[in-house]
């Protein structure tokens, strides 16, 4: 689908409701199905990835039943059975990796498929700790197919190379069946969204810094109530701060301070953003935020913050076009291996519409403040997330825009275009 985007001569007014986070979508799923009786989720995601993950247990033998079109009632023995076909994760790395561990934790055997974009991406990172734990996985050449057989699982303590929350989820859920403690420690904090739900449903988790533990742990059914997406509320958050005369409310946003990146980032830029309220639902912190149009200055982002704004580098690098001076963002060599090279992709693309954008091997670097021309067709190389960033850029280039390939929005955020409509 081409999706034509024009300049906004208005800004944003108004006040949405942030859709469900994915993130926790997937595990709320995966950890309800390993919980034996019946598990209520609330506010599902309507993406397709989440979805690709409640086929998979379905597969699995578990029960949902949906009461509305995001209330899902989850009912397992607490045990999975093997599944008579591959399990198809389609666009979705959390899915498949998350998805490899806690099946070799179970003694599960299968196959495990994805789309073109996932079946490019790398699986060393999770086979080679899963192999240590005693599983018995395969892939060619580190590529899905993934293929699973029963094996008797022993606990590890893992120095994983990446900040991964995917990789540490995967162990993590391997180690939640197997007898020991398994340790995982990270070079720095990425999501932490697993060790919090565990927590919830009654395992035995503990976090000491950048180092979490696990050891054999029975998981109680529980009312999981999601959040908003940060990852979704940052399209609006970026529209907002560089459309003119801009002043928004974004409402019920996971404020987890693993996925809160971005609003430091915001800060740093000088921009308007202020949280208005804060709460805590099922483990999460949750609140709204008001952003309105700001004059940015450029910064720097590196380090420790990067696994705290992984997915939205794309969108921040809109954002940093917009900003006065440098900003240059770097230790992020693991967004090549997104749903597309999404460090090439950006850097092609905003230079396309007029950006002073330069690549480097683990980012970007961005001379601000230019105005964005457009007049031009961009792809979104099956990526959700470059869609979604192209369409904000969109909204302030001079001439506009067509991106081809916009449906891929759909998976994470089919609600998008008309949310940014509601504030239009
Ligand atoms: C995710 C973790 C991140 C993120 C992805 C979702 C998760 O990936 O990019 O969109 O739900 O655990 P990595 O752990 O590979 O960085």
């Amino acid at each position: 689908m081409k999706k034509r985007v024009k300049k906004l001569y208005k800004g944003l007014e108004g006040s949405i409701k942030i859709p469900s986070d994915k993130s926790i979508s997937h595990r709320a799923v995966m950890f309800s199905s390993l919980a034996n009786g019946k598990s209520v989720i609330k506010n599902f995601s309507k993406g397709q990835d989440p979805h690709s993950t409640m086929n998979i247990f379905k597969q699995l033998g578990i029960n949902f039943e949906f009461k509305d079109s995001q209330t899902v009632i989850v009912t397992s023995s607490g045990k999975l059975t093997n599944p008579y076909a591959p399990l198809d994760c389609g666009n979705s790395g959390t899915t498949m990796r998350l998805v490899s561990g806690l099946l070799a934790g179970q003694q599960i055997s299968a196959t495990l498929t994805g789309d073109e974009s996932l079946s490019k991406r790398p699986m060393k990172r999770i086979i080679e700790p899963l192999t240590l734990m005693g599983a018995d996985i395969s892939a060619i050449d580190g590529h899905a197919p993934i293929t699973i057989k029963k094996a008797e699982l022993h606990s590890i303590d893992y120095h994983s190379k990446l900040a991964s929350a995917q990789v540490k989820s995967c162990i993590l859920l391997a180690g939640l069946n197997t007898d020991g403690t398994t340790t995982v420690t990270e070079p720095s904090i990425s999501r932490n969204h697993t060790e919090l739900m565990l927590k919830y449903m009654g395992a035995n988790i503990n976090t000491n810094g950048k180092t979490v533990s696990i050891t054999k742990s029975i998981l109680e059914p529980k009312t999981i109530e999601i959040c908003g997406d940060i990852s979704s509320a940052a399209y609006f958050i970026v529209a907002a701060l560089i459309v003119p005369g801009s002043d928004i409310i974004l409402k019920n946003v996971g404020l987890n301070p693993t996925r809160t990146g971005i609003l430091g980032v915001c800060k740093q830029m000088g921009a308007n953003v202020e949280i208005l309220s804060s709460e805590t639902k099922s483990g999460e912190p949750v609140g709204d935020i008001r952003i309105q149009y700001s004059s940015l200055k450029s910064c720097n982002i590196s380090g420790e913050t990067i696994p705290k704004l992984i997915d939205e580098l794309p969108v921040i690098a809109v954002l940093a076009t917009q900003a006065a001076g440098e900003t240059r963002i770097t230790d992020a060599k693991d967004l090549r291996n997104k749903e597309s090279d999404r460090i090439s992709v950006t850097v092609n693309a905003l230079k396309k519409l007029g950006a002073n954008i330069e690549e480097l091997p683990d980012g970007f670097l961005i001379h601000g403040k230019t105005p964005l021309t457009g007049g031009v067709e961009l792809e979104t190389f099956h990526d959700h997330r470059i869609a979604m960033s192209l369409y904000v850029a969109g909204l302030i280039c001079q001439k506009e825009i067509l991106i081809d390939g916009f449906e891929w929005a759909g998976i994470s955020f089919p609600e998008f275009e008309e949310l940014f409509n509601e504030l239009m």
